[in-house]
């Protein structure tokens, strides 16, 4: 059975939850998963490798962005796919370009976005403040323009099945 190794970072758990639902449908693999906050993990011995990070001030949580320099070498001379959750889903290739390496993209099986929430149970008082402002200056632009049905971003599952389906093909 193959072997791989989904690393992450989140904050408010939104990513966790993402890496959740990957998993699930990573059934016939040996999947196992590595909060990057609580440690490295080993990159030895895996078949392939899923990375990924919430974007917070336009950055990578510091444990992620440890882990890109530190490994991203190993991390690239395995499959690997890269996911980013944010909330300003329109800014993910921005993103992906400025926050992974070029290198580890060109080469990577799949880079995507898996969406991400605005609305943060875990999220501090000052960060829910935040949060609500930028809520309700979306729900104003859409509703200004009377045409569309006001959305808040939120996890995106159907990436989450893409980036599985290419793992698969990966290995
Ligand atoms: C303080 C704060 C800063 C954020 N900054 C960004 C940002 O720069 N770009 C973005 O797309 N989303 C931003 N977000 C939204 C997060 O990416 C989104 O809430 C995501 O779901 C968080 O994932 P996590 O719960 O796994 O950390 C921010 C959220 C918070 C609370």
């Amino acid at each position: 059975m193959k072997t791989v190794l989904i690393a992450y970072s989140s904050k408010t758990g939104t990513a966790a939850e993402c890496v959740r639902m990957l998993e699930r449908e990573l059934k016939s693999l040996r999947v196992t998963v590595a909060d990057l906050d609580r440690g490295a993990p080993e990159l030895r011995g895996c078949d392939a490798v899923v990375f990924g990070s919430s974007v917070r001030f336009g950055k990578l949580r510091p444990a992620a962005a440890r882990f890109l320099a530190e490994r991203g070498g190993e991390l690239a001379a395995l499959p690997h796919g890269l996911f980013l959750c944010c909330g300003f889903g329109h800014e993910f290739e921005a993103y992906s370009q400025r926050l992974f390496p070029q290198d580890l993209r060109d080469s990577a099986f799949a880079v995507l976005s898996f969406g991400g929430r605005l609305r943060l149970e875990k999220a501090s008082w000052p960060e829910k403040l935040l949060l609500n402002r930028v809520r309700a200056s979306i729900l104003r632009n859409d509703a200004d323009g009377a045409e569309w049905t006001p959305a808040l971003p939120d996890i995106l599952p159907e990436n989450i099945s893409r980036m599985a389906d290419a793992l698969r093909s990966a290995l």
